[in-house]
């Protein structure tokens, strides 16, 4: 009872912190602007929601005006409904930088009717990728909106799916393995094709017939450090996100990510020896 009392208690000074550091809501007009094919991206429901098109001509995709180190970011988003076979949706977290990038990444690959959509997650850290892991959702993406989230401190990086952690990738700096800690990042959103490998490995072909598809976004959440801005925050020991209530998984979200570990992962980079016959590091130490 103690562990419940501590958790809501500790979910209430997130939520007053939250509204002390962001001041309000993220919204689309002031926070993000169009990277690409802007004739494709569409606020509707009177600019709550933006509308991302996939055609033969082209796909398209938004980006922060700032970059943040440190923090959580969330969205709603509505996946491409019925044959989205070929389509890759994305949000992920960019440094902008080639060479020592770092990058965090959700990638929803799509799928024939019925057929379950794949949520790929990736990792770079200075530079070095190939960390995927997929999972298969337990609902329908494209039913309704779903909060997808990544939080991000010193500790670690948590993905989340409706506050279920789907993926943590820890601080292990001690041990040697890199951590995404130096650069800030913007914020991403992107739909494309990629029929050549998303869907069963590149079998099904994206059905043009069906075309457009169109994905959703909505409730931009973003809580963390913008840079450009106070040098000293993310440094800062008493943001939120760096308390002692976020070092690790709570005990609840720690079941929920063994929960998902169990039965939605298909795919770990941690166990494929064909790629890795000696197992990365951060598999050893991290999880
Ligand atoms: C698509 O459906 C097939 C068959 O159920 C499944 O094996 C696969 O993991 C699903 N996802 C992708 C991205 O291919």
């Amino acid at each position: 009872m103690a562990t419940m009392k501590n958790i809501v208690f500790s979910l209430f000074i997130h939520v007053l912190l939250a509204l002390s550091v962001s001041g309000r809501p993220a919204s689309f007009v002031q926070d993000f602007r169009v990277t690409w094919a802007d004739w494709h991206v569409r606020q509707i429901d009177a600019g709550r929601a933006i509308q991302l098109a996939l055609d033969r001509n082209s796909g398209c995709g938004f980006v922060s005006k700032s970059q943040y180190l440190f923090g959580r970011v969330s969205m709603k988003i509505k996946l491409i409904a019925g044959d989205s076979a070929g389509t890759v949706t994305a949000f992920y977290m960019n440094s902008n930088t080639d060479n020592v990038r770092d990058e965090l990444d959700f990638e929803f690959l799509g799928n024939r009717t019925g057929q379950p959509y794949t949520v790929q997650t990736n990792v770079y850290a200075h530079g070095k990728g190939d960390r995927e892991q997929r999972v298969n959702l337990w609902f329908d993406p494209a039913a309704d909106f779903h909060t997808y989230s990544i939080f991000w401190n010193h500790y670690h990086v948590v993905f989340s799916v409706d506050d279920i952690p789907i993926r943590v990738y820890k601080n292990n700096e001690a041990r040697g393995i890199p951590f995404p800690k130096f650069q800030p990042m913007g914020i991403y959103s992107s739909l494309w094709e990629a029929d050549n490998w998303a869907t069963r490995g590149g079998l099904e072909k994206i059905d043009w017939s069906k075309a457009p598809f169109y994905a959703y976004y909505k409730d931009f959440d973003i809580v963390g450090c913008p840079v450009p801005g106070p040098s000293t925050c993310a440094s800062n020991p008493s943001n939120w996100w760096e308390g002692a209530a976020y070092k690790q998984l709570n005990p609840i979200q720690a079941r929920s990510y063994r929960w998902v570990r169990i039965n939605h992962m298909i795919y770990d980079y941690c166990t494929d020896k064909s790629r890795y016959p000696v197992t990365p590091p951060e598999c050893i130490e991290g999880i």
